[in-house]
């Protein structure tokens, strides 16, 4: 057995755990969840859930990783040994999400590319939906079902995004612990430029107002509190083995506590500031005609149709886009490395491999 590694310092940590905290889920979950379930009211719940099960369950992850000196299943299986099981559960969950992660991920590089061509631009300022399926995912309409051809640039995004992910992680948790000083507090400063941007734009305010608005009369409703648990859950990364994993690697003295805090404050403001950099420009877009509808985008239509509708239409457009483009893979690649680390030190651990050969 080779000896455990750790990181440099807790700040190395905090970081990591907040970039695998910090995803595509803030900018494109959590704003369009707020207003659709009573924005500012919204904060309530979500504030709620926080406290009371999302700071406990990362001081519990935390602790276990800690305690344990080891990932999710032999760190359970050191508690109880029949219920190793549970912990490849969430490594399985981890692999389903980092599977889709990264693909979301090479739609971003594809765009970043595209931010540069002038033709593009013109395009998501006409018909960005028909550029996102017929040109980036290149749909075929009379399928049904079943697989289409392969879209070779976007295996090509994808290939090179898998292999950043490994360059980034492969000699291990020290060099993680660098590579986060970079990839978390980026897309802060990228989205803070965005929030500036946006906020300066005509009809900006109507568009917080959709953000914030806060209707009380909704807290009533279960669904509300359903969606601000879940969306604790998602945001913090919760149940997939990733907060266990990386809290193996701390050192005998720290403050579980308060990284967990921090953890979870740096994220759930950011998630709220984010709001701000979305809908306000969200809010200009929607006083374009044929764009009524901006403001109940979410998900996908909102990363690369709506967002980039309005953008293309900025002065400046190709810089604006290349940034929000780089800041989508900057949020999501710190998050998906944190699986593909947990991913690893699980089977590192089981199966007494190499980082190498377990990657
Ligand atoms: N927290 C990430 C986000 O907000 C998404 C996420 C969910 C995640 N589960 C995860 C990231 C597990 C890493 C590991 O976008």
């Amino acid at each position: 057995m080779q000896p455990r590694e750790h990181w440099s310092t807790r700040l190395s940590f905090v970081m990591a755990a907040v970039g695998s905290a910090v995803g595509l889920g803030n900018l494109w979950r959590f704003p369009a969840t707020c207003a659709a379930n009573g924005g500012g009211a919204f904060l309530l719940p979500y504030f709620i859930a926080l406290a009371s099960v999302g700071i406990p369950l990362l001081i519990l992850e935390f602790s276990l990783g800690h305690r344990m000196q080891h990932a999710a299943p032999a760190a359970i299986e050191r508690i109880r040994p029949t219920f190793s099981w549970v912990g490849w559960w969430a490594v399985l969950m981890g692999f389903i999400i980092v599977s889709f992660y990264t693909v979301v991920m090479a739609w971003c590089l594809e765009y970043v590319v595209y931010s540069f061509f002038p033709e593009a631009l013109e395009l998501w300022r006409t018909d960005a939906a028909g550029f996102f399926e017929d040109k980036v995912l290149t749909i075929d309409k009379e399928l049904q079902g079943g697989a289409g051809e392969m879209v070779w640039p976007l295996v090509g995004c994808l290939a090179i995004c898998w292999g950043i992910i490994f360059l980034l992680i492969f000699k291990g948790v020290k060099q993680v612990g660098k590579v986060v000083l970079v990839t978390v507090p980026l897309p802060i400063v990228l989205v803070v430029v965005l929030f500036i941007r946006g906020i300066t734009l005509p009809n900006a305010l109507e568009g917080l107002q959709t953000y914030l608005q806060p209707d009380f009369e909704l807290l009533k409703e279960p669904s509300v509190w359903l969606a601000a648990y879940g969306q604790i859950f998602f945001t913090l990364s919760l149940g997939f083995g990733v907060m266990v994993a990386y809290a193996s690697y701390l050192d005998r003295e720290t403050d579980i506590t308060n990284n967990a805090f921090l953890t979870g404050l740096i994220n759930c403001g950011f998630s709220f500031f984010t709001g701000f950099a979305v809908f306000s420009v969200l809010g200009f877009l929607a006083t374009i005609p044929g764009n009524e509808k901006a403001l109940e985008q979410a998900g996908g239509g909102l990363a690369f149709i709506a967002y980039p509708t309005a953008l293309a239409r900025l002065p400046g457009a190709h810089v604006f886009s290349v940034l929000f483009f780089i800041t989508l893979l900057t949020l999501g690649i710190d998050s998906a490395f944190s699986i593909v680390e947990a991913i690893t030190a699980s089977l590192m651990e089981k199966f007494n491999l190499s980082r190498y050969l377990a990657l």
